[in-house]
């Protein structure tokens, strides 16, 4: 009896000790701030793929176990022979996520409770993605709309002739058939009153109303995205990393893209530029064995350079340049210049182009669309003091100031002196526009 009281005793301890332990609860709100401080979204996103996977529902693909495993430290776990973790890894082509062993299990767990009440969008933005699903139903609903359009039309021509005849009909009672046959097919369409408008002012009515309706569709559907791609990342000739070369080498953002303080493109750098380097280094420091890494062979392949020769006899006849596939490409309507932005202004790379030195695989960071320009020219504060290019504009901001005219346009919200590049012509079409 005792004996079993014991059991009992010990198993309910047991049992209380476990479920204490299942007390921890995860808070998304937590894990929400643990996600931002991680940068987490600078390769994630909730609803599409980014550099890595889209991660909404990741909580039902994957057990707990697994995520907290892989977010903590992915590299050891692929290491350990996990076959989904480097089946995913081998999916985004070797794309590496950083390693997080600074989050306890607990914090990841706040992670996944976060990624799994993430709100949804509200209105689902057509954001065309790599794969340009988005835009499939979009044009999906323009299918439809031209659908509806066609059936209305053909309803109005059938009704109209339907009228047209009772019209006669109607005439040839009347003995006034000679009237009505005057009345074109057009106005045979229209409800009587119209019909006895004015033709020029009819014409302008129609198309007014068509191109409101038109104005709207396209806004709702097509041009404010016209190429938008925001998050596109697409796969390069050469599995380049910037997260290599311009994170942990820390190689400078002008040593390659060497335009980008004088002129108006940065430009892509030329394959010679890799060769001070990659004359030398023919592998990756923690390959085996003395083989030529494949990726820095297609360099060599390119520029017909043959790295068992030596001197100006290594490089061969016939250099094809690599096509490196376009990421930032803004309409030719458009004019953006980087000199004004990095020299003049002296915004950093990462400013427009995000934390391009952790991208393995560099991502179009901003939408680039008209608003964005925009909305920092209205707010970027200039430092005109200390910049001959604003001579002309500081000294007015300064005679206003003093005269007390248009005061509060030169203070930002804060209540500090601002200039914009609003003030000198930043929002100016002619500026930006050919
Ligand atoms: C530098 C980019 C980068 C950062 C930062 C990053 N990830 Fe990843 N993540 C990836 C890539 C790329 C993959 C796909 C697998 C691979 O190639 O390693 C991935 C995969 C995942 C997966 C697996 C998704 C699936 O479909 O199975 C989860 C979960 C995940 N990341 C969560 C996180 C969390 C949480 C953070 C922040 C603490 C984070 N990631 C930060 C790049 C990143
Ligand atoms: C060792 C040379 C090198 C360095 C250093 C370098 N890049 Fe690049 N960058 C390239 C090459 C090559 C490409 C084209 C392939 C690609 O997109 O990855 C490129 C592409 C880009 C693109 C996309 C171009 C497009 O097609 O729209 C941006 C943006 C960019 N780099 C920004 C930066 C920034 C910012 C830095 C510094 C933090 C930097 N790069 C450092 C070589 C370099
Ligand atoms: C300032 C020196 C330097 C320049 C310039 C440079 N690289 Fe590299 N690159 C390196 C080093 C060092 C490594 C090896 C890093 C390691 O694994 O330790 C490397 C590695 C690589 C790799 C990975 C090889 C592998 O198998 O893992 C590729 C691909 C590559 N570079 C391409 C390029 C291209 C393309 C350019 C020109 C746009 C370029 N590099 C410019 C220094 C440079
Ligand atoms: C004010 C925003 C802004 C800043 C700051 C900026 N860029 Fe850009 N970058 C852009 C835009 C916009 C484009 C697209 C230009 C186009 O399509 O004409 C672009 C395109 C590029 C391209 C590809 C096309 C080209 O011009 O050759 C590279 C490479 C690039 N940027 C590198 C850089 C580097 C490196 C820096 C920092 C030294 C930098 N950018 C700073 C906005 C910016
Ligand atoms: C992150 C802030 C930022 C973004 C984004 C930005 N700009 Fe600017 N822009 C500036 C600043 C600051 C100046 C003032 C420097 C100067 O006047 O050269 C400037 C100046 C300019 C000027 C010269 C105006 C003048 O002074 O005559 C043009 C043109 C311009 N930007 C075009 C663009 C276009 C096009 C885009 C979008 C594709 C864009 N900018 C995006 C900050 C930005
Ligand atoms: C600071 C630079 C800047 C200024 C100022 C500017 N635009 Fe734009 N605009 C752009 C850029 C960049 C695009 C391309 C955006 C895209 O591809 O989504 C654009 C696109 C457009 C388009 C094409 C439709 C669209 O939304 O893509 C029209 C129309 C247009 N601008 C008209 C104007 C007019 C009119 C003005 C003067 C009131 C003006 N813009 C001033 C930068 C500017």
């Amino acid at each position: 009896m005792q004996r079993q009281m014991r059991t009992l005793v010990l198993a309910a301890a047991i049992s209380l000790s476990v479920s204490l332990k299942a007390e921890f609860k995860a808070s998304a709100e937590e894990g929400k701030k643990l996600y931002e401080a991680n940068n987490c979204g600078s390769c994630h996103a909730m609803d599409k793929k980014v550099v890595g996977p889209a991660l909404r529902g990741v909580t039902e693909r994957r057990s707990e176990e697994w995520l907290i495993k892989w977010i903590r430290n992915n590299e050891a776990f692929r290491k350990s022979g996990d076959a989904d973790a480097n089946a995913l890894y081998k999916e985004y082509g070797g794309a590496a996520m950083n390693i997080f062993e600074n989050l306890s299990p607990d914090q990841v767990k706040n992670i996944l409770e976060y990624i799994k009440t993430a709100p949804k969008p509200v209105a689902p933005k057509a954001a065309a993605t790599v794969e340009g699903d988005s835009g499939k139903s979009d044009s999906n609903s323009l299918y439809i709309m031209l659908a509806l359009i066609g059936i209305f039309v053909i309803v109005l021509i059938i009704l109209g002739k339907v009228r047209n005849t009772l019209r006669r009909l109607a005439a040839e009672q009347d003995g006034t058939a000679e009237d009505n046959a005057k009345g074109s097919f057009i106005k045979g369409l229209m409800p009587a009153k119209l019909a006895k408008m004015n033709p020029t002012v009819l014409t302008v009515f129609t198309v007014v109303i068509l191109g409101g309706i038109g104005f709207v569709w396209s806004y709702k559907f097509g041009i404010t995205e016209v190429g938008v791609q925001k998050g596109y990342a697409p796969k390069q000739p050469i599995a380049y990393s910037h997260k290599l070369h311009a994170g942990d080498l820390k190689i400078d953002c002008k040593y390659c893209h060497i335009g980008v303080e004088e002129s108006k493109s940065a430009t892509i750098p030329s394959l010679n530029i890799c060769m001070n380097c990659h004359k030398g280094v023919q592998k990756a420091s923690t390959a085996e064995g003395d083989e030529i890494s494949p990726e820095i062979a297609k360099i060599y392949k390119a520029l017909d350079y043959n790295p068992e020769k030596i001197g100006a006899e290594a490089f061969g006849q016939n250099p094809k340049p690599i096509r490196w596939v376009r990421i930032h490409n803004l309409p030719d309507h458009a004019y953006f210049n980087h000199s004004q932005h990095v020299k003049v202004a002296g915004l950093a790379c990462q400013t427009c182009h995000g934390p391009i030195e952790k991208m393995e695989v560099v991502q179009q960071w901003s939408s680039l669309q008209m608003g964005w320009c925009i909305d920092c020219h209205r707010n970027a504060g200039i430092d005109a003091a200390n910049n001959n290019y604003y001579a002309a504009l500081h000294e007015k901001a300064a005679k206003d100031l003093k005269d007390h005219k248009n005061k509060s346009q030169y203070f930002g919200p804060d209540g500090k002196v601002k200039i914009t590049p609003a003030m000198n012509g930043g929002l100016e079409c002619a500026k930006c526009h050919y």
